[in-house]
């Protein structure tokens, strides 16, 4: 009967449980710093689908946080120095370049962009990114890259290609003009060949293939 379980029983069977759980909470807070640090210093980091996406919520809740802090600034400063590693670095950053950055955004400083799976294990890949970053930012030169096809088969942006240009522009200061040389960048380093061009998947109505699978294509050679 429940009753009659020895509690001497129950903590032998349930402490090793807890040092498990302890270990792994400890092993997930150590890997989820070290990411969230490295995105702060490198702007980006690759891992797992699913670690980016826990990474994503502590980045986003760090960063309102520390614009919304009302703490003096050496005691916000010491308490991200128990949330970051690298902290010489990181810190100054995050309270300083970071925030600055974000003054005019509420949420969305980073974006998750996926990637192919990881070879052997096939684990879902993806890239964390902060936004407005300047010419680092990878959605930045997807998209880029898009309006360049476009342009040189002498499309009109469709629709979703419009949106995402208004959307990654929205809050970066200069982005029409960075974006404008960043897709002659593109049109010089992806589609200098034109044979190359000729071959392109040119996009089905409506559809700008960013993120799409590959059958939203088709293949029509340019006029
Ligand atoms: C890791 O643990 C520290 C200390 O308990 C805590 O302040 C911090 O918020 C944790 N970080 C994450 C990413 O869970
Ligand atoms: C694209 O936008 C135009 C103008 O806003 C609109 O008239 C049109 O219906 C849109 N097309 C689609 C497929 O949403
Ligand atoms: C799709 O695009 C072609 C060529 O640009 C156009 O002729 C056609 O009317 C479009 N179809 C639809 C459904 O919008």
């Amino acid at each position: 009967m429940l009753t009659e379980v020895s509690p001497l029983l129950f903590v032998a069977l349930f402490i090793p449980f807890a040092m498990t759980l302890g270990r792994n909470a400890k092993m997930l807070n150590h890997t989820m710093r070290n990411l969230v640090s490295s995105l702060i210093e490198y702007e980006s980091v690759t891992t797992t689908m699913a670690k980016a996406k826990i990474a994503q919520g502590i980045i986003e809740d760090l960063i309102v946080k520390t614009k919304k802090s009302t703490l003096a600034k050496n005691e916000l400063k010491s308490k991200l120095y128990g949330e970051l590693y690298n902290q010489e670095k990181t810190v100054p950053k995050l309270m300083n370049e970071i925030s600055e950055r974000y003054k005019e955004r509420n949420g969305g400083f980073t974006r998750i962009l996926k990637l192919e799976p990881r070879i052997g294990d096939n684990a879902p890949q993806a890239l964390l990114e902060l936004v407005d970053n300047g010419i680092r930012e990878m959605r930045f030169w997807y998209i880029a890259k898009t309006v360049a096809r476009l342009e040189l088969q002498g499309q009109p942006l469709d629709n979703l290609t419009q949106k995402n240009v208004k959307d990654l522009l929205l809050y970066r200061k200069n982005g029409e003009e960075e974006f404008r040389k960043t897709v002659e960048i593109c049109k010089n380093e992806f589609f200098q060949d034109d044979e190359d061009l000729k071959n392109l998947p040119r996009m089905k109505n409506d559809t700008n293939g960013f993120h799409r699978a590959f059958h939203n294509y088709e293949v029509v050679p340019r006029e």
